[in-house]
């Protein structure tokens, strides 16, 4: 087929039939223009997806009556915003950037009270906020609030759209932008396209994948992974009611959405569109690896899901523009970077770095870190990591075993060890976590933990041992300067700038109890703040530390939008990486991510030549290279070394 002229002839063929008589003139041509702009690419994707679909025209022309439909809806505020986020596409790579992720009512009463902690956020530097999902979820365990009932409805315990609407709009005065979750891989079994489902309504049965023979499943089952093999062997749950298999990735009630249907993808888009008009600045693509279903392989990173994102990608340049895609690949990190483009996610987790740090502290080793980042940090200089030591989930150990390999480590055994040190069950360790879903099949588990726990401070102060505190101490800033300036936006989980430890009241909860990463959701209240800005605390110490580095990022552009490369430092316990900012400046950055002192070989300043001095941002001191000594660190020291542009 002659694509491009098939592609005049479908979009000729759909603009004499949608319904734009709504759209303002201006609108109108705005509209136009973009669809001009991006249809190619939309048809393209869309025919790659759905050829064999023989409704495939009627789907394009609902689809764009859809994005017509939503633009129409798009508030003025929305609109303007639009036109000033395609003039500054990189916006979201400043140095000013600084996220936090919360949940709503962990941090507040509810989404009302929430703009009375905006003062909060503005002090300690805060420019994107995550609220984890807050829509209409079943009662008891929703996941979370990641099995939505309802995509246009607040969940009622955190408050109204209208009053959602109130927030972003005064998040955006604030200078703070807003981010969503857009939970599209599944429904709960409480929405109504599943209830529709569930009670026998044919052409809802095909939102889903619903299977009566239970040898198609048998079938499928062979080559997935089970993603909660503690909540359920398999990724299929059986409903009694109907006879029928459904799949569920992850909980059973969590039904995957069946996008082989192009009518899925129309409504959905319908949904992200609604998101996206309430005023957010980025939605944060969950579980998207998952999206598409192939049989024989594992259903995971599927070609044909990146297709599907791209296609969504396409409608929101047509249709809200100034919202961008944050991609939650949480896997292999080869795949993780198939996600990264500006046509598909701007942003995306950064798993790897994640997975890396905490590795490097437990063996207070920098091989794997340096090795591995060496050839994976850059990505496409106009996308963005979202650089992150922990968030509300468990984390996976997703480095790559060849890198590894390479060092003569074994991936599977050394695994095996980062969950036994992460956990406490490791002679020696510091560490006070939890396990995840083992699944007792392959031995593999995940770990869950807050930031400072994981990072030893909840044994330090168990034991009262002043070292082990310094330690910890030493480790969570650590970790907090590499999210702050290897580039990208740093993402801070609410209550680790207050150095808070694990919560274990989770497991007096009948809707908690069975999963651990509520231990690392702790509630915020405000003595936990108080505590942290009372001079002499020990969380104290660590918020001010936080504080002072953020401060520092603020105001140097080299750790905004500049190119990072990891060096070699001639110590395997330091982790080195210099950043160069276009007009010349640079920054090298040492961390020991040992408990004893450690020294880089001299050749490290080279990188920073011709000068012979280098500014210590974090010391606030000159420093004059010595090529006979090197530069010393002590325990667990980060120094931010800075030339500026001759
Ligand atoms: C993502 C979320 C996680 C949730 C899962 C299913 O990985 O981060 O919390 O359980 O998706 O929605
Ligand atoms: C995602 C990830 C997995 C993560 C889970 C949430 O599917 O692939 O590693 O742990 O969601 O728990």
């Amino acid at each position: 087929m002659n694509l491009t002229l098939e592609c005049k002839r479908s979009l000729n063929r759909i603009l004499s039939r949608v319904d734009l008589s709504k759209l303002s003139k201006n609108d109108s041509k705005i509209f136009h223009e973009r669809l001009t702009q991006h249809f190619p690419r939309l048809f393209e994707l869309l025919v790659t997806v759905y050829n064999e679909r023989y409704d495939m025209h009627y789907q394009l022309e609902q689809l764009v009556q859809q994005l017509a439909d939503s633009f129409k809806a798009r508030p003025a505020a929305q609109k303007k915003k639009d036109k000033q986020r395609l003039n500054n596409p990189h916006w979201h790579q400043s140095e000013d950037m600084l996220g936090m992720a919360c949940y709503v009512d962990l941090i507040a009463e509810d989404l009302a009270d929430l703009q009375t902690k905006i003062p909060y956020f503005k002090d300690l530097g805060i420019t994107y906020l995550h609220l984890m999902p807050l829509y209409k979820s079943p009662e008891g365990d929703s996941d979370g609030g990641y099995a939505v009932s309802d995509y246009r409805c607040v969940n009622p315990k955190l408050g109204t759209v209208q009053e959602l609407n109130n927030l972003a709009k005064a998040l955006d005065k604030a200078g703070i932008s807003l981010v969503l979750d857009f939970v599209f891989n599944h429904t709960s079994d409480e929405h109504e396209w599943a209830l529709k489902a569930r009670a026998g309504d044919e052409d809802f049965a095909e939102y889903y994948y619903l299977f009566e023979d239970k040898s198609i499943v048998d079938e499928y089952e062979k080559t997935l992974r089970e993603i909660f093999p503690q909540v359920r062997r398999g990724s299929f749950t059986y409903l009694e009611d109907s006879k029928k298999w459904v799949w569920t990735t992850f909980n059973s009630f969590q039904w995957d959405l069946n996008y082989s249907n192009p009518t899925v993808f129309t409504a959905i888009v319908g949904e992200m569109l609604f998101l996206a008009n309430l005023g957010c600045d980025a939605l944060r693509l969950d579980a998207l690896a998952f999206i598409w279903k192939e049989m024989g392989t594992t259903c995971e990173n599927q070609p044909k899901a990146h297709k599907l994102i791209q296609a969504f990608n396409a409608c929101l340049q047509i249709a809200a523009p100034a919202v961008v895609f944050k991609s939650e690949a949480i896997v292999h990190p080869d795949e993780v970077v198939k996600y990264i483009a500006p046509e598909e996610c701007q942003l995306s987790y950064n798993p790897l770095t994640m997975a890396l740090i905490w590795n490097s502290l437990a063996t207070r080793k920098t091989r794997l870190i340096t090795q591995s980042l060496s050839h994976r940090f850059a990505i496409n200089p106009d996308c963005t990591w979202v650089n992150y030591a922990r968030c509300h989930d468990d984390i996976g150990w997703t480095f790559d075993d060849g890198d590894a390999g390479i060092l003569g480590i074994n991936g599977y055994d050394h695994r095996l060890f980062l969950n036994k040190f992460f956990t406490g069950q490791f002679e020696g360790s510091y560490a006070t976590g939890m396990g995840f879903q083992f699944n007792p099949e392959n031995g593999d588990c995940r770990v869950c933990g807050s930031l400072a726990s994981l990072a030893g401070l909840e044994q330090a102060l168990e034991q009262q041992d002043p070292h082990l505190l310094e330690m910890s101490i030493g480790r969570i800033l650590l970790i907090h300067s590499i999210l702050l300036s290897i580039g990208g936006i740093p993402l801070l989980y609410a209550g680790d700038e207050l150095g808070m430890l694990n919560d274990y009241s989770f497991l007096q909860d009948d809707h908690k109890k069975h999963d651990s990463r509520w231990v690392n959701r702790p509630a915020i209240s405000n003595e936990d703040v108080v505590l942290a800005h009372t001079p002499g605390t020990v969380q104290n110490r660590i918020n001010q530390g936080i504080r002072h580095l953020i401060k520092i990022r603020k105001t140097h552009p080299v750790l905004g939008r500049a190119k990072t490369q990891v060096i070699h430092t001639g110590s395997d316990h330091l982790f080195g990486y210099q950043r160069i900012h276009e007009n010349g400046d640079k920054l090298l950055v040492l961390c020991n991510f040992s408990e004893n002192e450690q020294t880089a070989h001299a050749s490290v300043f080279e990188h920073l030549l011709p000068a012979s001095q280098a500014y210590d941002l974090i010391n606030d001191e000159i420093i004059t290279f010595d090529f006979n000594l090197g530069k010393t660190l002590t325990a667990y020291q980060v120094s931010w070394l800075y030339v500026k542009a001759q």
